[in-house]
């Protein structure tokens, strides 16, 4: 006995990631149409079921929801502009890192076209889609979003973050802006240490029990962020600036540029400056804010 007719998905963009949702797709039993600008990138996927499109209006034709992982919100547009009168009546599933407000914008244009646009963060590498610990967010309309859930499914963790098609790009783009954070971290660190004459492997396994030890703190800072209170809890602004200065002092002497890590200490002292000097770290947040377009998030 069959079971209910699957859908045909169609995945634009085989890239690295790209290939790897497509791999996804066909692994989980969905029909598949790929397109990708330069040929030759497909052929273990067609091996494994995947439709070959000659080109991008083709590929869109093929597809009820075309899954969109392209190299940046530039290349996105000139690909979609080229299959516009094809798109109405479709889901398009945008994977591609980009701006909220390019996201907002692509939703319009879809939208115009008789499209449903729902924005997507990829927040895994390409090797993790469809294993756990992979996490795809998603925003935007909400109705294909639900449509095709269990097909998204397919990729990893779906969660939904709500109807401003926005809402998953920024979400996305803070996400990484922690991991460079922390990966800028590691990397300074470890110029640090090589040049005292320490290799990076005897060194890891200390830097990845600090930096574990400290993402403890992140959710109580969180929530003195939400309540603008910012309690020192025994380590102090000024202290802080005082233990910093000795870090920039230590890199001239090491011969390690401190380009990585110099902002921090500007706010910190800024901070200090402005009277903050016996709070917590959390109060940084409020001096990051330069006063830019800032939407509030709809559910
Ligand atoms: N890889 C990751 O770890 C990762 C993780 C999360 C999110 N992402 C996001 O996923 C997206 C794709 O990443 P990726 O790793 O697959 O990148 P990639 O390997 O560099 O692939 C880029 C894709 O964009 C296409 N492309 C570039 N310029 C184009 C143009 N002018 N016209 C048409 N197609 C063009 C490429 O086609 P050609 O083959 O013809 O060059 C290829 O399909 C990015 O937005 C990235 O930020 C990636």
């Amino acid at each position: 006995m069959s079971g209910p007719r699957r859908r045909r998905v169609t995945v634009l963009g085989l890239g690295a990631m790209g290939r790897a949702l497509a791999s996804a797709l066909l692994a989980a039993g969905h029909p598949t149409t790929v397109w990708n600008r330069t040929p030759g990138r497909s052929a273990a996927l067609a091996e494994a079921g995947a439709e070959v499109a000659g080109s991008v209006a083709e590929a869109v034709a093929a597809g009820e929801l075309l899954v969109v992982c392209l190299l940046d919100d530039d290349v996105t547009r000139r690909v979609l502009d080229r299959a516009a009168p094809v798109l109405a009546g479709r889901t398009v599933v945008n994977l591609t890192n980009g701006t909220p407000e390019r996201a907002r914008r692509l939703a319009e244009w879809l939208t115009e076209r008789g499209a449903r646009h729902v924005g997507g963060g990829i927040m895994a590498v390409p090797s993790m889609i469809g294993q756990p610990g992979s996490l795809v967010l998603y925003s935007g309309a909400r109705d294909a979003f639900l449509d095709w859930r269990d097909t998204l499914a397919a990729f990893g963790e779906a969660r939904w973050l709500g109807t401003d098609p926005g809402r998953a790009a920024v979400h996305d783009l803070a996400l990484l802006a922690a991991m460079y954070g922390m990966f800028g971290g590691f990397l300074h660190a470890t110029a640090m240490i090589r040049a005292a004459g320490v290799p990076a492997g005897e060194f890891a396994p200390m830097v990845t029990g600090w930096l574990t030890a400290m993402l403890g703190a992140l959710p109580a800072m969180a929530a003195a962020v939400d309540s603008d209170t910012h309690d020192a809890d025994g380590s102090s602004l000024r202290m802080q600036a005082a233990s910093f200065g000795n870090l920039l002092a230590a890199c001239r002497d090491l011969g390690v540029d401190a380009g990585l890590v110099r902002p921090v200490r500007d706010l910190l002292d800024e901070a200090v400056a402005r009277g903050h000097g016996e709070e917590g770290l959390s109060v940084l947040v409020g001096l990051l804010h330069t006063g830019g377009t800032h939407r509030p998030a709809p559910g």
